[in-house]
């Protein structure tokens, strides 16, 4: 593999669902250590879009490559090999509630990497150390607030050594105060170099740390862009359209990924804008 040749590239993807086409001939790559945000109003396909690149559901056409080598959808066992490669995580976390933070983390290097209990239980300790939840590996998710469930769920991501992490709006469903945490394992993440393709709404952190930006609408990429082209004074893209609609809901400024405004400050709610989140959900 060259070092030009995208880590994952998905061509022509189509899926169908209820009789709608709700990914239209999709096609992206990603390179290494890059960071791509997709950004759309509800309903466009990012969620749809993230869950076909890591064969959660299949397209029904198209082709997904990791590394340049085709995935065989038909192989369990190349599935298997190629979703550890490829980590994902939901709007809604889905930790496994009987199973505290470590085990959390755990279960799937015994299981799944087939590593030792001890040498398991190192690892897992490492990755929640990462997340900032090492002093939390006891609790079980009812007693872990929504930002230490994800960055526990990030743990548990990161513990699979993936090449890629797909990332569906993974601060939509937490309480204001609690979106800064999580945004600061994510801006970490990509700092040390990781490669993320993330969907969500909170502009004015992700165009401060995406490499491009890609619009979706109706289950097409209609466009896409660094974030300084595409929310440049005057640019008038759909991008620009799109954030500053989000921006009269939730009070964010949609320019402020030029100014260098911190996604930390900028966006984890301190100041008790109770609506940001909610505006997030109802886009
Ligand atoms: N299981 C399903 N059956 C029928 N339609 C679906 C299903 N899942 C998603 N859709 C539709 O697909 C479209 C894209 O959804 P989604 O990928 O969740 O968009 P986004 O993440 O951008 O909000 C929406 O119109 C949604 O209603
Ligand atoms: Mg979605």
């Amino acid at each position: 593999m060259s070092e030009a040749t995208p880590i994952l590239e998905a061509r022509s993807l189509v899926k169908i669902l209820g009789g709608n086409r709700v990914l239209e001939n999709v096609s992206l790559d990603i390179g290494r250590g890059r960071v791509k945000v997709l950004i759309g109003p509800s309903g466009a396909g990012k969620s749809t879009l993230l869950q076909c690149l890591n064969f959660l559901i299949p397209p029904d056409s198209g082709h997904i490559l990791l590394e340049g080598r085709e995935v065989e959808k038909t192989s369990k066992r190349e599935l298997c090999a190629f979703r550890q490669q490829v980590g994902m995580i939901f709007q809604d976390f889905n930790l496994f509630d009987h199973l505290s933070a470590l085990e959390n983390v755990r279960v799937a290097l015994m299981k799944v990497k087939g590593m030792s209990k001890l040498e398991a239980t190192e690892r897992a300790v490492a990755e929640l150390k990462r997340v900032g939840l090492a002093d939390k590996a006891t609790l079980y998710p009812a007693n872990l607030s929504g930002g230490q469930k994800q960055r526990v769920a990030i743990a548990r991501a990161l513990a699979m050594d993936p090449k890629v992490m797909l990332l569906d709006e993974p601060t939509s469903a937490l309480d204001p105060e609690l979106i800064g945490e999580v945004l600061t394992v994510i801006r970490d993440l990509a700092q040390a170099g990781m490669t993320m393709i993330l969907a969500t709404h909170q502009i004015s952190f992700s165009a401060s740390l995406a490499d491009e930006f890609i619009f979706m609408e109706r289950g097409r990429i209609v466009e896409q862009g660094s974030p300084a082209d595409l929310l440049a004074r005057g640019a008038q893209s759909r991008t620009q359209a799109f954030c500053s609609k989000i921006s009269e809901l939730t009070g964010e400024s949609g320019q402020s990924g030029q100014s260098g405004e911190s996604g930390q400050s900028g966006e984890s709610g301190q100041s008790g804008e109770s609506g940001k989140a909610g505006a997030e959900r109802r886009l």
